[in-house]
């Protein structure tokens, strides 16, 4: 009987482009749902942009747009990275569609039926400027513990100390700067401490289904300690306007926090997918979205990350059962990527570029096959190594795998009409045969999501079918008319034992095994056609099937993107220096210092003696080249910024302590000018600039 799905992966924030781990979250969702198409089963594979929220608001608002316009125009942008790597969604949505808004609200109806909500007044830092609700990553302030400055309100990036915002020193709005005070207001909770919830949360995350890690996870969140600590609390599923999201029913100026409409989103594409007849134009499905959804033959599956197992086994499930909602299947729990060894700050933006490496006409299904190589049905993190990158994709993909049917397609064409032979001789047969048995095994790591095993069994079936090129060396056999029938039976195993490969590889590789495909003359390739046999058919003529990876390639993809053209000036009349380090600038101790005294000095028309104090509780003395733009007189009791461990220098009128910085043009005669840099109120001396 074929299965029926529904597939999703996480639904990102509109608020970016993708990056690499987003990709890496669609190839794996991606392979699995082709595999299961090639199994002969319908999948309805949908995601959407995920566009509510409090940092999507506040970066429309700096953007100078509505929230609406700034989602779309990230959500216009999706479509080269998907179509690029190849991932196969029915329907891209959006959480701001009109179906996430019935969805959302009607799922809350039910919850409030079921006497699930409930609301309390809750007390928050309010931001008096902007007359919004804080939202904790927007409050900054002094670390309670050990005073450092300008920290978040949920942790301190200096002594690791976590607490939360109210425990803050002298905090701040990070959006205006006022000083937030507190307000309260009524917030809606979804009761998830109650028995009811928890004991179905119990049953549904320690039935097995879960991936063993994170069910354990999932044991942690539950456990309460001796004095009461821990266990699950109720949820606040309520934000104050003004808040781009989904006004909350009966209740003016509330809205869904963004991670109650998200998960509703799956459903909200999937109904806009059914709504406009997708789903019975690509799959012939009859039923509506209502009858679809409510089967219980439908099986639900969603692909996510690590950092968003909470909000999927613990309460997504259960805002589905309590509002009577069919659940889904499983959760599937991926690690992250890191690239090199180095986590992708989604701040900096580092890692590499997907779209870079796609523009570079670097193949997509090399790094499809490079991650799926990698892919475990665990949580662990992967890491993209450009070396080992380089290796994987030559040696096995093109090396073991492209090359057999390069190296026989010839003698077919030219030999023999273009035709195969049926009979394949004694050892092509049982070669063949062997690599025909394991698609049940193949088809059953691909099952489990065991892409990295699939393709390690797949790659040793391709060496057995080198070792029998090897063997049975066609280019030997091509040189003796006798041995014709021995070159037939030779080239055409590796052809059949091409096309076996091909039917295993392609949820990995399917733009390559649409290429095979049409070079066989073949219908699109299942994997039940791996227990049949090509036989003594005519073949199209083999084109080149992929390309080697260019490790030049790859330093293109990690070289920065080349800076934009230079204006016809240089900037300041001279071109700015190499890159350094951020540990060469802090090599540089540039601190603020106090002028205390400044006079002429003898003999010297381009000089004044400075006398700084750099709070060190003495002063320091340095001649400065400054005498051409201030007069001494002008200086006294101002600061400046000054190089504090320059080495000593000894010049003709004494010795310089140090260097006062300045600005000027590297022409100065035809552009004047000398300005000594002042700090902006404040700062007093000693003060390291960084
Ligand atoms: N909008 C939420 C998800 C809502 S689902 C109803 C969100 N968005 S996200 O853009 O931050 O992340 C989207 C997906 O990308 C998540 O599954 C997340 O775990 C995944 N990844 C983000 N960084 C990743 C890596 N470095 N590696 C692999 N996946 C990563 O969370
Ligand atoms: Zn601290």
């Amino acid at each position: 009987m074929p299965r029926q799905l529904f597939v999703t992966t996480a639904l990102p924030y509109a608020n970016g482009h993708f990056h690499i781990g987003h990709i890496m979250e669609y190839i794996q969702a991606d392979i699995w749902v082709r595999f299961q198409r090639m199994q002969g089963h319908t999948v309805h594979f949908v995601c959407a942009d995920d566009a509510h929220g409090a940092p999507i608001m506040i970066a429309a608002e700096k953007a100078g747009k509505t929230p609406q316009a700034f989602v779309a125009e990230i959500a216009a942008g999706r479509k080269p990275y998907l179509d690029g790597f190849h991932i196969g969604f029915d329907n891209w949505h959006s959480t701001d569609g009109p179906e996430n808004h019935e969805l959302a609200q009607d799922i809350y109806r039910r919850l409030r039926k079921e006497g699930l909500i409930f609301t309390r007044q809750i007390e928050q830092f309010f931001d008096p400027v902007k007359g919004m609700f804080l939202p904790d990553r927007y409050i900054k302030g002094e670390c309670p513990k050990c005073g450092a400055k300008d920290q978040y309100g949920d942790s301190c990036e200096v002594c690791g100390a976590v607490y939360g915002p109210t425990e803050l020193k002298n905090p701040y709005s990070a959006l205006s700067g006022a000083t937030p005070v507190m307000k309260s207001s009524e917030h809606h909770f979804f009761q998830l401490s109650s028995s009811r919830c928890l004991d179905f949360l119990k049953d549904w995350t320690q039935d097995g289904k879960l991936q063993s890690e994170v069910a354990n996870k999932v044991r942690e969140w539950f456990a309460v300690d001796e004095a009461g600590h821990g266990g699950l609390g109720d949820w606040d599923i309520s934000r104050d306007a003004p808040y781009f999201g989904i006004e909350i029913p009966d209740a003016p100026g509330k809205y869904f926090y963004v991670w109650l409409d998200a998960p509703v989103g799956y459903l909200a594409s999937l109904k806009n997918w059914f709504d406009k007849g997708g789903a019975k134009a690509k799959y012939g499905e009859a039923r509506s979205f209502d009858e679809f959804i409510a089967d219980p033959a439908v099986e639900q599956y969603h692909f996510i990350g690590k950092d968003i197992t909470y909000f999927h086994t613990l309460f997504w499930p259960a805002m589905l059962k309590f509002s009577g909602r069919k659940l889904p299947n499983n959760v599937f729990v991926h690690g992250f990527i890191t690239v090199s060894g180095e986590k992708m700050s989604k701040s900096r933006g580092t890692g590499i570029s997907p779209l870079r490496y796609l523009e570079l006409g670097m193949n997509a299904e090399w790094l499809r096959y490079y991650i799926a190589a990698k892919l475990n049905a665990r949580v662990e993190d992967i890491d993209f190594n450009p070396d080992d990158f380089v290796t994987r994709v030559n040696s096995d993909l093109i090396g073991k795998y492209v090359n057999i049917a390069s190296r026989a397609a010839g003698f077919i064409a030219k030999r023999f009409d273009g035709r195969l032979s049926g009979d394949l001789g004694a050892e092509g047969d049982a070669l063949v045969s062997a690599l025909s048995d394991a698609r049940e095994s193949v088809a059953a790591l691909y099952e489990q999501r065991e892409y990295g095993k699939a393709l390690r069994e797949i790659m040793l079936l391709a060496d057995r079918v080198n070792e029998y090129v090897d063997q049975h060396k066609p280019w030997e056999l091509a040189k003796n008319p006798e041995h014709a029938a021995a070159l037939h039976h030779a080239c055409s195993t590796c052809i059949e034992a091409f096309r076996l490969l091909t039917v295993y590889l392609k949820p990995v590789l399917p733009a390559l095994a649409r290429q095979v495909e049409a070079f066989l003359r073949i219908e699109p390739l299942r994997f039940a056609d791996a227990a049949q046999r090509l036989g003594a058919q005519a073949i199209g003529s083999y084109q080149h099937l992929m390309q080697r990876v260019d490790t030049k390639q790859l330093d293109a993809l990690f070289e920065p993107p080349a800076p934009a053209a230079p204006e016809q000036a240089s900037p300041g009349g001279e071109e700015i220096a190499p890159v350094i380090t951020i540990d060469d600038f802090a090599k540089i101790d540039l601190r603020i210092a106090k002028i205390v005294d400044a006079e002429h000095v003898e003999g010297s028309d381009k000089l004044l003696r400075l006398t700084l104090d750099v709070g060190e509780g003495r002063t320091r003395n340095v001649f400065s080249g400054i005498k051409s733009a201030y007069k001494p007189e002008e200086l006294v009791g101002k600061f400046t910024v000054m190089v504090a461990n320059l080495a000593p220098r000894k010049m003709k009128f004494g010795l310089s302590e140090g260097m006062v910085l300045a600005a000027s043009h590297a022409d100065e005669k035809a552009n004047p000018g000398l300005y000594v840099l002042e700090p902006w109120p404040g700062a007093t001396p000693g003060m390291r600039v960084r």
